[in-house]
């Protein structure tokens, strides 16, 4: 009997260790798809070693896609043609791509694996995109959990961006964190000082970029980072601005401010900073200082939760009431907003009921 129920429990094993063995090596042949070829707006070919993400498969051939997310399939940012190759769309894919772009075979290329050719299309502007090498000059606490932080450039090298555009930061493994990630930073010091950017960083309780931004990075530390990115920048009309931020959405108004500054304006410009408490305020000096640079300009901070034992004397509550009396012909109105998606959300909403039309009002929303 005990001889039987060995022999079993013995055939039992052999047979599993050989199906384990099996399975490894299908799973290394299935996977194993050898050299494959991007062809590239049908003008260059990119050859990789299939099985990585079209995003990634890019990224090692020093092509940056846009990918707030690092690739998570959580902000929609790395859209591009995908003509043949790309296989089926995947479910982790709808959400971010409406009918027409369906129709157009565009496709989010982190959630596209290369198993074979492929033939894509991205715009042109994607070729200035590079990746950049820095060391850190500066590390300022603005409040308890928002640093500005300067990247020096490598000796020569210079970055050429708009005011309001954004980088993506590569962290390091640290502590528990066993991989690097990618995350979007918009760059908070003006296009003009071109040998390095600053960053404002608000720490994100759990977040693996942020909490290594505030809790690893030193001066003298090296960083990386790609750029830049986006279609958040200040456009060149003369329609009245209304800028509307919140928490760490200070950072690119701050360097559109700053542009303006070296290069002058005229245009009425209204500024509503909104945050929670007066200790989640920060560069207040510097934002009044532009009230005198600036023929018509106001910086609003206004608070939701203000205390009594605060003794605040400024506005209170939500941004949008503030809206009505600000805006002087709200069809010659430009809004640039900048923060989180549920701020984006309502101020848009108020403005476009308040006859702001929407093709002019622009965000960078950082969810
Ligand atoms: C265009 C753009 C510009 C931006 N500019 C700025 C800026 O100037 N300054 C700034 O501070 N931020 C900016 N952001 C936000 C920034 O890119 C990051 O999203 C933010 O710093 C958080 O990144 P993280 O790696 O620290 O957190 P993450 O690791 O991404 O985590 C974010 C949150 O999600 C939770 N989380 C993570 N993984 C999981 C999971 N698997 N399941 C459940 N929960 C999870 C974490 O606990 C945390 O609370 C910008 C975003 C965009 C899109
Ligand atoms: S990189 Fe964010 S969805 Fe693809």
């Amino acid at each position: 009997m005990l001889i039987t129920i060995l022999k079993d429990t013995g055939v039992i094993t052999g047979v599993s260790g050989i199906l384990a063995i099996l399975l490894v090596i299908a799973e290394r042949w299935l996977n194993n798809y050898g050299d494959c070829k991007i062809n590239v707006n049908n003008k260059r070919e990119l050859t990789v070693k299939g099985g990585s993400s079209l995003l990634n498969s890019l990224s090692e051939e020093q092509v940056f896609l846009p990918s707030a997310c690092g690739g998570r399939g959580s902000c929609g940012a790395c859209k591009c043609k995908v003509l043949d190759g790309g296989g089926p769309v995947l479910p982790t894919e709808k959400p971010f791509l409406n009918q027409a772009e369906l129709a157009d075979n565009v496709r989010l290329s982190c959630q596209v694996k290369v198993k074979s050719d492929v033939s894509i299309e991205i715009p042109e502007s994607i070729f200035n995109i590079r990746q950049f090498s820095s060391v850190i000059t500066e590390i300022i606490d603005y409040t308890y959990d928002i640093k500005g932080i300067t990247f020096q450039l490598e000796p020569g090298e210079t970055i050429d961006f708009q005011a309001g555009q954004y980088v993506q930061l590569i962290s390091e493994p640290y502590a528990k964190v066993k991989q690097g990630v990618t995350r979007a930073y918009s760059i908070s010091s003006k296009p003009d000082d071109v040998n390095a950017i600053q960053l404002i960083i608000r720490l994100v309780p759990e977040g693996i970029c942020s909490t290594w931004a505030h809790t690893q990075l030193k001066v003298g530390d090296k960083a990386r980072f790609t750029g830049p990115y986006g279609d958040f920048y200040l456009r060149d009309t003369d329609a009245d601005i209304l800028f509307v931020a919140g928490g760490s959405g200070k950072a690119p108004i701050k360097s559109m401010l700053e542009h303006l500054a070296v290069v002058g304006t005229k245009r009425k410009m209204t500024y509503f900073f909104g945050a929670r408490t007066p200790k989640d305020l920060y560069l207040t000096e510097e934002m009044e200082s532009f009230e005198k640079l600036f023929d018509d300009f106001a910086y609003e901070p206004v608070l939701s939760h203000a205390a009594p034992e605060d003794n605040w004397q400024g506005k209170t509550g939500f941004v949008m009431p503030f809206f009505k009396d600000a805006i002087r012909d709200p069809k010659n109105t430009e809004a640039y907003l900048c923060g989180s998606p549920g701020m984006i959300d309502a101020v848009t909403k108020s403005l476009t009921d308040l006859g702001v039309p929407k093709e002019k009002i622009y965000f960078d929303s950082f969810g």
